[in-house]
């Protein structure tokens, strides 16, 4: 076990002395420190044992073996920025291209979700030569300044919404205004953003794009309607503007079906601009723009150079690299797909034993089940889903809370999770949920403890 420098104690004394405090810690009331990991396996400095059923940015698993030595090797022989030739940079977008549709061919790296995002606003807005920005209910794409902007899951705690970005509702056939009941929920949510566009152009303004992570995760682990995103882009197109697929946290696997989650949505749909980040290198801060030639050459023709000081440089690309052969050599599309499907099936048998359950949705690894206190209501029951995280770490199982309540437990762990844990994570859920009384709920939680963990 790795040797610590403060113990634990102290290091709480120093962060809370240090750190900004709106940089919140996991189970803020009792948090973890963690020395070590591997795989899906966290370690503390007791060298007790965590399942980590959070880090969807560990993607093919903590510490991967192949993963450190690439960077380590390259980081030995060459780090540079990417105004010099270098293989790595190139032969990694080349791998990139061929797992997304022929049309999304130019790349560029930068260092996080965020940066990603940002510069598709650039990208678009220099495209479509419009200012407005339609997203979805709830959405999260970044904490830059310009994504807090488009980001009502921000916004609405903040300075409010921008007269240039315009709120869409989200799709969710559980909680949304066209459920799983409704012949068409596709077609009917694109019509509800059609509504949006048509009031956008009424007051003289123009969509540059409209922006959605391919299955809303901070909105609440939600499956869009086969057929929306189609829709959408035809109406997007039409007023002007492109649609980006933010694939910050859905990339590279994780729907065990396909290698975005965009691709879902079946062959006839393809984004003008995809983002990605999370991830891509494993934890080295690594992320992505794909876009169309058109949508770069555009960009390029405004005159202005595009320099990204780390985006791109050697060791990231290795790092990028050797995730991608890591998910095809240990087939982490085919396990996300087999223990995917098996956690659904057992959280879709608790679904029946308890009446907590109200939905359970996901696909891949991206899982997430709704708690409700009354099942025809559909009341969030947060706290109780605040109570279950706190009960499951307990049992040393690491998960966390997303939606607009707060109210859905979020599956996204790393890749290599496997069918025991599977069931260890359904066990010990069906056992707390059997156990607890309402009573304990309302003692052991305050508001404090809710925390969003995208
Ligand atoms: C969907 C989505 N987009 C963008 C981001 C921003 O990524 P980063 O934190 O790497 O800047 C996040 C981060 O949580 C995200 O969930």
């Amino acid at each position: 076990m790795a040797a610590e420098l403060h113990n634990k104690e102290n290091t709480l004394v120093m962060r809370k002395r240090l750190i900004g405090q709106s940089c919140r810690l996991f189970f803020s009331h009792d948090p973890i420190k963690i020395l070590k990991a591997r795989g899906q396996y966290l370690y503390d400095e007791n060298g007790m044992e965590y399942l980590d059923c959070i880090s969807n940015v560990h993607h093919v698993g903590h510490c991967h073996p192949d993963v450190t030595e690439a960077a380590a090797s390259q980081m030995e022989l060459l780090n540079t920025n990417t105004r010099f030739l270098h293989d790595n940079i190139v032969t990694y977008a080349a791998r990139l291209s061929a797992t997304l549709p022929d049309k999304i061919c130019v790349f560029y790296f930068v260092n996080s979700g965020s940066e990603a995002n940002d510069l598709a606003l650039r990208l678009a807005r220099q495209y479509t030569q419009n200012e407005d920005i339609i997203v979805l209910e709830h959405a999260y794409h970044g904490h830059l300044t310009s994504l807090i902007d488009i980001s009502p899951y921000k916004f609405k705690k903040l300075g409010g919404q921008k007269e240039w970005v315009h709120v869409a509702p989200l799709p969710d056939t559980y909680r949304g205004m066209y459920r799983e009941d409704h012949p068409n929920p596709a077609q009917a949510y694109a019509d509800t953003l059609k509504s949006v566009i048509d009031q956008v152009q009424s007051k003289g303004r123009k969509i540059a794009a409209f922006f959605a992570e391919s299955l809303p995760s901070v909105g609440g682990q939600i499956i869009l309607p086969h057929g929306y995103c189609t829709k959408v882009a035809e109406y997007i197109r039409a007023a002007g503007g492109v649609y980006v697929a933010d694939e910050v946290q859905t990339g590279f696997g994780r729907v065990g079906s396909h290698f975005w989650a965009f691709q879902m949505q079946g062959e006839d749909f393809c984004p003008d601009i995809v983002t990605m980040g999370k991830p891509m290198g494993n934890g080295h801060p690594l992320a992505c723009v794909a876009t169309t030639e058109d949508v770069a050459g555009a960009f390029t023709s405004n005159g202005v150079e595009y320099f990204n000081t780390f985006g791109g440089n050697p060791v990231s690309c290795a790092v990028g690299l050797a995730v991608l052969d890591v998910i095809e050599k240990e087939d982490l599309r085919g396990n996300a797909t087999r223990v995917g499907r098996h956690l659904k099936e057992l959280l879709e048998q608790l679904q029946k034993k308890h009446s907590i359950i109200g939905e359970v949705r996901g696909v891949g690894l991206f899982l997430g089940f709704e708690m409700v206190k009354d099942k025809t209501e559909r009341t969030p029951a947060t706290l109780e889903a605040a109570h279950l995280v706190q009960k499951l770490k307990d049992e040393r199982i690491c998960v966390s809370t997303d939606g607009p309540w707060e109210s859905v437990i979020k599956f996204k762990p790393p890749m290599c999770f496997s069918m025991e844990d599977a069931e260890r994570v359904a066990k010990a859920i069906d056992q707390i949920l059997t156990e607890w009384s309402k009573d304990e709920i309302q003692q052991s939680f305050n508001e404090d403890h809710l925390i969003n963990t995208s």
